[in-house]
């Protein structure tokens, strides 16, 4: 089973890309399924099947889609949970809508897609999944949420994590919000699926990222944070696909000068990315929608390779020990000698690396031949940072 993962900056090409290649999965015998929680009717608009529903639906022959709404799946999967804001909701006077809301605050409508993808995955209904997530950023911090949680402990997980950010609103809004023992299960059972989950998305022979960009400077930049964080936590990152490229043949001034700067964003791309394949995509001559149209541009994309392929395998971490030291390696794609802040607590090492808008934290649990050892040098060599252990005297 595959689970592919397109992401990327908004407008970039990522519910496109993610219809063609189902196509092509679908053409290539694949049993597939190509989810978005974008806001309801993205794959409508995308195939230009007015009736794409909440349900699975099989619209080509083992191509099936699901339009997914965070408030159906909040409400199917966190029944408990919902009962108890509604219940604060309706002390204070505050209808229902409100819930909407609050369920399409950032993250949450990916996170809620995510746990269905859980679901999904559990049942092994299909042979590949592709996921058209929405912006890069938020959605992948979900997926690293259970590993930072882990180190702080996991009773009080439920009450830090995810949803006190949820819970914080509604203690803004009602003087007596404590949770009940029921709340604090469903919490706990969802730490449990996002653990699960985290394990599907962390297993490279199953889940691959691709990333989505434009020959624009921002797009390539936030693709850039995503492939870092990415290759962090361990998630595997398979294939990268400049998408909307102009033709360069033209005789028009102003758009030989648009062509010229992308060209030079499509060789930064080239030399950012590296290793990591890349396809080019140019803008077609209008808005690419419809089956026909995405069928041409998976043509495009994969012409007669099987995009289920695992495009390219890094390793992100890895250990290597010799009799007296340990040396640990992660690659840091994108990063400069002094943009790394390392803490050891006993048994883990937190990695901190500054990006334009932060620091993303990973906390890697160190093998326990480490335990004994000193944490003696870390240096960046390339896009690798070795981290060296040494046992002390
Ligand atoms: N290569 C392309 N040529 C022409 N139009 C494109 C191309 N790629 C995407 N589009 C159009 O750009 C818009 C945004 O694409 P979409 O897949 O919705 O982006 P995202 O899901 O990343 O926000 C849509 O109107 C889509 O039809
Ligand atoms: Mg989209």
């Amino acid at each position: 089973m595959r689970l592919i993962i397109y992401t990327g900056k908004g407008g970039t090409g990522k519910t496109v890309t993610s219809c063609s290649t189902a196509i092509k999965l679908a053409e290539y015998g694949h049993k597939t399924l190509v989810i978005s929680s974008d806001p309801a009717h993205t794959l409508s608009d995308a195939f230009m099947m007015p009736d794409i529903s909440y349900q699975v639906q099989e619209i080509l022959p083992k191509l099936n889609v699901l339009q997914i709404d965070p408030v159906t799946e909040m409400r199917n999967q966190f029944d408990t949970t919902l009962s108890y804001m509604a219940s604060i909701f309706s002390a204070k006077g505050i209808d229902e809508t409100l819930a909407y809301e609050i369920a399409m605050l950032p993250g949450m409508t990916q996170l809620f897609s995510l746990l269905k993808v859980e679901e999904l995955v559990k049942q092994k209904r299909f042979d590949v999944i592709v996921i058209d997530m929405p912006a890069s950023g938020e959605a992948l911090r979900y997926l690293y949420f259970p590993k930072l949680v882990g180190s702080i402990g996991r009773k009080m997980a439920g009450l830090l994590g995810m949803f006190s950010g949820v819970t914080r609103i509604f203690q803004v809004l009602s003087k007596n919000p404590i949770p009940t023992k029921d709340n604090i299960q469903v919490e706990a059972d969802l730490l449990n699926r996002i653990q699960d989950l985290s394990e599907i998305i962390q297993n490279n022979d199953m889940t691959s990222i691709r990333l989505v960009v434009n020959p624009d400077t921002f797009s390539i930049e936030n693709a850039k944070r995503a492939l870092m964080s990415a290759s962090l936590f361990g998630i595997n990152v398979d294939l990268a696909i400049i998408n909307k490229i102009m033709p360069s043949q033209t005789s028009d001034r102003y758009y030989a000068n648009w062509a010229v700067f992308q060209g030079g964003k499509v060789e930064e791309a080239r030399s950012n990315f590296y290793p990591l394949p890349l396809k080019e995509i140019h803008l077609h001559n209008t808005e690419l929608r419809g089956l026909e149209m995405l069928r041409n541009n998976g043509e495009l994309l994969f012409g007669n390779e099987d995009p289920s392929q695992i495009y390219y395998r890094g390793k992100a971490i890895s250990f290597a020990t010799e009799e007296n030291s340990l040396r640990m390696t992660v690659k840091v794609p994108f990063t400069e000698k002094d943009d790394f802040d390392l803490e050891r607590h006993g048994d883990q090492l937190t990695i901190k690396v500054k990006n334009p808008v932060g620091y993303i934290a990973n906390i890697i649990p160190l093998p326990s031949a480490a335990l004994t050892m000193k944490l003696v040098k870390a240096k960046l060599n390339g896009d690798e940072l070795n981290v060296i252990f040494t046992r002390g005297i």
